[in-house]
């Protein structure tokens, strides 16, 4: 986390004198297992990370919010008067606005003033950085109505992204980064939207986080193709079975699905919610073995089945699986590069990165950067 102390410096030099502030954190998120099931109704287990953004908000009594974000170096001015298009406006920028559009649609009071933003997060990488920025800025605007209710804050920084933003995304993010808790993941019912925490104890194990840093460009594209895809897979279905969530369905109505495309989506959907309710009854046993096992089958079925893994995230999972010490690894995220996670024995983890990095560099041409994270709480006021 960055330190407050950093960022009100930062505060000092853009905006002058700080006297009256608030101090927030908004983590990140990994996802142990249950990938690309938040839009099909089923099961995912993601959880907050120590690696967020950190931000300083000073109100005031004005209608114009300023918000300089100093990863990018840049400061927007809004007019919560007026929340028509911005010319200039892209990436970081729309975020922020999304959110305020999104309160005014639900008549919520947002607030002026001043706001300051560093991350330690990785941008782009997978490990929701947009859903961090969004429950923030929500947050920040509107901390007693959203510390009620958390569930309002995930749906309406969902909607902040697919409405205004563009990006049709599950709800899964932004309910981790709403409901994050200290040393748990959450396994989330994305159909009830309910969930259950489950302690992440992972014994003599660490959770290494790894990124590719491989540019992540036809994400969007690809991700929409693949909601897609399991649209019509669940549409020859309900001619078999009277469901509503692809990740309801019976295997033998998949195995009647008819193009090769579609069966393998849906293969991979119904075998991967299997996978994270295991995962779940793993955790809650002490069998870390096995969950690392689950591990490497979700991986496999979202390289072969769903398709979304990609030749660098391949590379970090063949390394991972040829270290002994290693007893699981996967993608995590939406795929198409980002980031991998591994379970490595805590004495080996050094070596793991060492050999790991090594092997990546060699056969990729590009650096992976490696990251300890523990599951903390969700976003919260800090001072
Ligand atoms: C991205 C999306 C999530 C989810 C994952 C894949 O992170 O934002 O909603 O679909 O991909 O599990």
């Amino acid at each position: 986390m960055v330190s407050i102390e950093r960022i009100e410096e930062i505060f000092k030099e853009q905006f002058g004198e700080l006297k009256d502030f608030e101090a927030y954190f908004s983590p990140g998120r990994v996802n142990l297992i249950g990938e690309h099931l938040d839009y099909n109704g089923g099961h995912v287990m993601p959880f907050a990370i120590d690696l967020g953004i950190t931000a300083i908000f000073a109100p005031d009594t004005t209608q114009i919010l300023e918000v300089f974000s100093a990863d990018f170096n840049e400061k927007i001015q809004i007019n919560l008067d007026n929340l028509g298009d911005v010319e200039g406006f892209n990436q970081w920028h729309l975020y922020v606005l999304a959110c305020q559009k999104i309160m005014k649609s639900r008549k919520l009071k947002t607030r002026g003033g001043k706001i300051v933003l560093k991350s330690d997060l990785p941008l782009s990488s997978g490990l929701s950085s947009s859903a961090a920025l969004e429950c923030l800025i929500l947050y920040m605007m509107a901390p007693q109505v959203y510390e009620k209710d958390r569930l309002a804050l995930a749906i309406d920084a969902q909607r902040a992204e697919v409405e205004e933003v563009g990006v049709k995304c599950g709800i899964m993010d932004q309910y981790a980064v709403a409901f994050g808790k200290e040393n748990s993941a959450i396994l989330l019912d994305c159909n009830q939207l309910t969930h259950e925490y489950v302690s992440l104890d992972l014994k003599g194990y660490q959770l290494v986080v790894i990124n590719t840093n491989f540019p992540r460009n036809l994400i969007e594209s690809k991700y929409n193709e693949r909601k897609s895809e399991c649209d019509k897979a669940l549409l020859e279905i309900q001619f078999h079975e009277p469901i509503t969530h692809l990740a309801h369905a019976h295997v033998i109505s998949v195995g009647a699905i008819e193009e090769d495309n579609l069966y393998y989506r849906a293969k991979h959907v119904v075998t991967e919610e299997q996978r994270v309710l295991a995962a779940f009854d793993a955790l809650n046993l002490g069998q870390i073995d096995y969950l690392g096992n689950l591990l490497w089958q979700s991986h496999q079925s979202l390289d072969e089945d769903y398709e979304v893994a990609g030749e660098a995230l391949n590379c970090l999972i063949h390394y991972a699986h040829k270290f002994r010490g290693c007893i699981g690894a996967r993608m995590t995220g939406a795929g198409f590069g980002g980031c991998a996670i591994a379970i490595v024995e805590k004495s080996l983890v050094n070596r793991f990165c060492t050999y790991v990095g090594r092997k990546y560099e060699t056969d990729q041409g590009r650096k992976a950067d490696f990251y300890l994270v523990n599951p903390v709480d969700g976003v919260r006021r800090i001072k």
